[in-house]
């Protein structure tokens, strides 16, 4: 009898128990061959089905397996008969680390982790080693911080305000954070009040806040593509639909975006008018106006990203958008690109019921924002020093961005083509030759430096290979050699592709 055959056919009312049975017919099966080392097992649904047991039984079945030293799982792949299971007594069971944590993959719910995540993660990793140049990471550089400045104000603070600067703020931010933030906002119009203003962990924070409070599960939004990772996962995991809307040198296409609501009725859009990242470009006069006015007449809501806006270094600047309806835009900013990302300083504007929610969103998710790092900055922008620091703050990336632009005509002539940003920390490439972005990646990692690959940015399915570098972190020479490595990887990827492609078809 197989072991799937002992499966289907387990006693219920005998002294040992379903779990039991499950485990020892596939102990045995492992133990007379039937079951090789490294052969896969059944995903638990296919097992509990098969046993006609429920999820968790299966479950529990694999994490005793697992503990037995039987089997072992792996992250997104499932479960696997190990390739030597240990002998008895040779180490103690489930003891090792890996062991011991094993059985989490057998009870935890289905892993959620996206491309973009990945990518994310690689950034993290990759972001200080000295044998490959990350123009992948799009931190701000360190050269840029304030540091000094920041130093001599947290000991003010952490002197004149006392107990104060320790205690739990307020759940939307200390009120003077909320006055300069709304200061700063009279600039670009839209976030003039005080009171419509929650600070939060990040920009990050901000997006996952207002898209809770306004995404139910099976909701559907509309997204630009491409797009920052954040608002994508933000969306995802309040359970939204994601539908993406293209761009084009001027924007989002919001005639892409007329006929999309005409096929769907969407509760959100989220969009980065001003400096979008990764294009470095803005929505156009006119198609603004029009943006909203669609909003109105459908009825959704806009989420503005704002976070590149300020680093501009050509045109004009453009007023914010829920400057033009401030009860249909949302508005979501930080300091993480201009002064510190480690302050963690961000904020959203809204008004309205939903402004409620988000604030309800912000107490459940952790109370109130960091009151040091508020008071802090409340008096860094109350001295008038975040101006002539964003002015060296433009400076920097104008000149970073120049270096790029130079090193990517000099060595990916021909290989990649991309647009001239108007200010923000990126580029966005466009490769002549459509490849497989993950064999590029392990390419370009062989020939020493990092991308992002344009599917971590794209809510969709992409036409062409797109990938972005940044210019914001590296200096100018890391810049030009990153991009030459670039170009070698992109060639030897071009050059593998060429013979397969050339060869006559039998
Ligand atoms: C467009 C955009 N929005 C939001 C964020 C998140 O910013 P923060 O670091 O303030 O959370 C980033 C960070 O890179 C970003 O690029």
């Amino acid at each position: 009898m197989s072991y799937k055959e002992r499966l289907s056919d387990l006693q219920r009312d005998g002294s040992r128990s379903v779990t039991g049975q499950i485990v020892d017919a596939i102990e045995s099966a492992i133990a007379a061959g039937e079951l090789a080392p490294g052969e896969k097992l059944p995903p638990t649904r296919d097992l509990a089905e098969l046993a006609g047991v429920n999820h968790l039984t299966a479950a529990r079945a694999y994490r005793r397996l697992a503990e037995l030293g039987l089997v072992a799982g792996r992250v997104g792949s499932g479960t696997f008969v190990r390739a030597a299971a240990p002998v008895a007594g040779e180490e103690p069971r489930g003891t090792s680390s890996s062991d011991a944590s094993a059985w989490q993959h057998y009870v935890l719910p289905e892993d959620r982790e996206t491309y973009g995540d990945r990518m994310l993660n690689e950034m993290f990793q990759h972001r200080d080693r000295e044998d490959v140049i990350p123009l992948m990471v799009g931190y701000p550089s360190p050269r840029l911080f304030p540091r000094v400045r920041l130093a001599e104000i947290a000991a003010q603070v952490l002197s004149e305000e006392g107990d104060r600067a320790l205690q739990y703020g307020d759940v939307d931010g200390v009120p003077e954070l909320r006055a300069e933030l709304a200061r700063l906002g009279r600039r670009w119009g839209g976030v003039d009040q005080p009171d419509e203003i929650v600070c939060t962990s990040g920009a990050r924070q901000a997006l996952t806040l207002t898209a809770r409070a306004m995404v139910r599960p099976g909701d559907v939004s509309a997204i630009e593509s491409p797009s920052f990772v954040a608002p994508i996962e933000a969306l995802k995991d309040a359970g939204a639909r994601i539908l993406p809307v293209p761009m084009d040198d001027r924007g989002l296409d919001v005639e892409a975006l007329e006929q999309l609501l005409r096929r769907h009725e969407i509760r959100v859009l989220t969009i980065q008018p001003r400096l979008h990242n990764p294009t470095g470009r803005d929505l156009a006069p006119g198609r603004r106006e029009r943006l909203v006015e669609l909003a109105r007449r459908h009825g959704f809501f806009i989420i503005e990203d704002g976070v590149y806006s300020d680093l501009r270094f050509e045109g004009e600047p453009l007023p914010s958008l829920r400057a033009l309806d401030p009860d249909h835009v949302v508005y979501v900013d930080s300091l993480s690109k201009t002064v510190a990302p480690g302050l963690r300083m961000g904020w959203v504007a809204a008004s309205g019921p939903v402004l409620d929610r988000i604030t309800r969103e912000k107490r459940n998710d952790d109370m109130a924002g960091a009151t040091l790092s508020q008071l802090m900055i409340a008096r860094y922008l109350a001295a008038g020093e975040y101006d002539e620091h964003l002015e060296g703050a433009i400076a920097f990336h104008r000149e970073r961005c120049e270096a790029l632009l130079g090193a990517v005509d000099k060595h990916l002539e021909g290989l990649a083509t991309c647009t001239r940003p108007s200010g923000g920390a990126h580029l966005w490439l466009e490769l002549a030759d459509r490849l497989d972005e993950r064999d590029l990646y392990a390419e370009a990692h062989r020939q020493g430096v990092t991308f992002l690959p344009g599917t971590a940015m794209v809510p969709g399915r992409p036409r062409s290979t797109r990938i972005r570098i940044s210019y914001c972190y590296l200096d100018p020479d890391q810049l030009a050699e990153g991009a030459r490595r670039l170009g070698v990887a992109i060639r030897a990827m071009r050059r593998a592709r060429a013979p397969r492609e050339a060869a006559p078809i039998a």
